[in-house]
Parts: C-alpha cells; sequence; structure tokens
C-alpha cells in the first residue's frame, strides 16, 4: 500500500461502472465501491470488479450496534476487499468488535479506516444539526485517537486535517482523504475541499476522487491529472 489516487465510482449500475472502468485501458485504478453501487448489485459487483484487476475500499461506513457490526464485517471479509470502513461514532466498542468480525481465522484481514466527520459536514452543522459544540478539528482528532485506541489502521478525513491527524496518531496511521477538487474545478456538495496537489503536500496517503473524474469530459484524463499532482 502506498500513495494512490482512489476513483469513487458512484454509479447505480454495473453496467454503468463497467463502461467507465473500460475507458481505462492498460490502467487499474484503485476503485471505491460506494452505498450506490453495492446496495444496486450486491456483492457481485465486488467479485467482477476484483477480478478485472482492480483494488478495491469498499466505502459501506458501517454504524450500527458492535455485535451487528461484527457479522457484517465477517461478511464484507469474505469479499476479499482492501480496505472497507466505519463510523468511528459508533463508538470504540463498535470499532473493536468490527476489527474482530473482519479478521480471518488465519489473521488476515482487509485494512480498516473510520469516518471521522463527512467532508460535507461542517461546524454549523456539527453544532445545529448533530449538537456536538467542540471545533470541528478537536472532533476529528478525538475521533482519530478513538480509532487508533480500538486497533484501525487510519481513518477518512478532510484534507484539510490529515496532517494534524499523522501528528497525532503516528506517520503509519492511514489518512484517506475525499474532499479533493481541481482549482478550476466545482466544488458540489463538498465543503472542506484540497486539490490534489495539496493533498500531497500535507501527507494524505490515499486521496479519493469521484465526480472530478466520474463527470469528466475525459475521465483517463482527469484520473492522470490526479495522478500527476498527488502520486508523481
Ligand atoms: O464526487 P466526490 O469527489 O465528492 O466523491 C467523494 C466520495 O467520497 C463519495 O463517494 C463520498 O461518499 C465519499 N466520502 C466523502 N466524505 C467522507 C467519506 C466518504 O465524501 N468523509
Amino acid at each position: 500500500m502506498g500513495k494512490d489516487v482512489i476513483v469513487a465510482c458512484d454509479f447505480a449500475s454495473a453496467e454503468a461502472t463497467y463502461a467507465f472502468l473500460d475507458r481505462f485501458t492498460g490502467k487499474k485504478p484503485f476503485v471505491k465501491i460506494g452505498m450506490e453501487l453495492f446496495y444496486a448489485e450486491g456483492p457481485s459487483i465486488v467479485r467482477g470488479i476484483k477480478e478485472r484487476g482492480h483494488r478495491i475500499f469498499l466505502d459501506l461506513k458501517l454504524h450500527d450496534i458492535p455485535n451487528t457490526v461484527k457479522k457484517a464485517m465477517a461478511v464484507l471479509s469474505s469479499l476479499d476487499v482492501d480496505i472497507t470502513n466505519l463510523h468511528a461514532a459508533g463508538t470504540v466498542s463498535m470499532m473493536e468488535a468490527a476489527l474482530e468480525g473482519l479478521t480471518r481465522p488465519d489473521g488476515t484481514r482487509p485494512l480498516l479506516i473510520a469516518v471521522t466527520q463527512l467532508t460535507s459536514t461542517d461546524q454549523a452543522a456539527m453544532e445545529n444539526d448533530l449538537w456536538i459544540r467542540e471545533p470541528i478539528d478537536q472532533v476529528v482528532m478525538h475521533y482519530a485517537e478513538n480509532a487508533k485506541k480500538a486497533g484501525l489502521d487510519g481513518v477518512v478525513c478532510s484534507p484539510l486535517e490529515a496532517e494534524k491527524v499523522h501528528t497525532v496518531c503516528g506517520a503509519g496511521f492511514l489518512t484517506v482523504t475525499p474532499g479533493v477538487r481541481f482549482a478550476d474545478g466545482d466544488i458540489g456538495d463538498q465543503k472542506r475541499v484540497m486539490t490534489p496537489a495539496a493533498a500531497k503536500k500535507i501527507g494524505s496517503d490515499y486521496i479519493v476522487v469521484g465526480r472530478p473524474v466520474t463527470q469528466a469530459a475525459d475521465p483517463v484524463a482527469a484520473y492522470e491529472r490526479c495522478v500527476h499532482d498527488f502520486v508523481d
């Protein structure tokens, strides 16, 4: 695992996803499968993309009682994805149970990372909707520390917070950062955003890029621009 660009394949069907991936002749981008695609197509989409040779981040953001999450993670573990995730808001016990469920009898498991605060959430939404009054960066750090305490491998966070997460939790603690936009592109519903080049500078391990690639007139060129700015 090293620095890489993960493409969020937020499509509604296997057909649309494969049509998109077919454009990447000779390249195998790291793919993120989210709720929309997984709920539409089920586990077969994970197996299908894996068979094509892509690494997969299965982004289902589990959040439930520890026992339920543990059992769900055991199912996801059998799909042989590379990374999966949950909400740190589910508590340390829930994260510990998840890790237990994810670990196969031979001790291997996919990487498990925790969502701290969604990149579409800002300070005002956190205070007004969630009734969390502390500054958002402190909330993110607290959730990251909880994830580390539970034994997880890293967090999903805004690129704006990646550097501090590394300071607080260590350089080896993964930061996977959505909310990435080109300087000349649309922000959409994301609120805390950064360019691929800036995300590289502050030390994100992986950037997750959706619409700037999937909705681009030339998705392959947009992906290559991300790789050039973030990895090369
Ligand atoms: O299209 P866009 O680049 O905004 O896509 C970002 C992707 O990352 C989406 O699939 C979204 O669900 C996901 N994500 C996020 N913020 C988080 C966790 C995941 O935007 N905190």
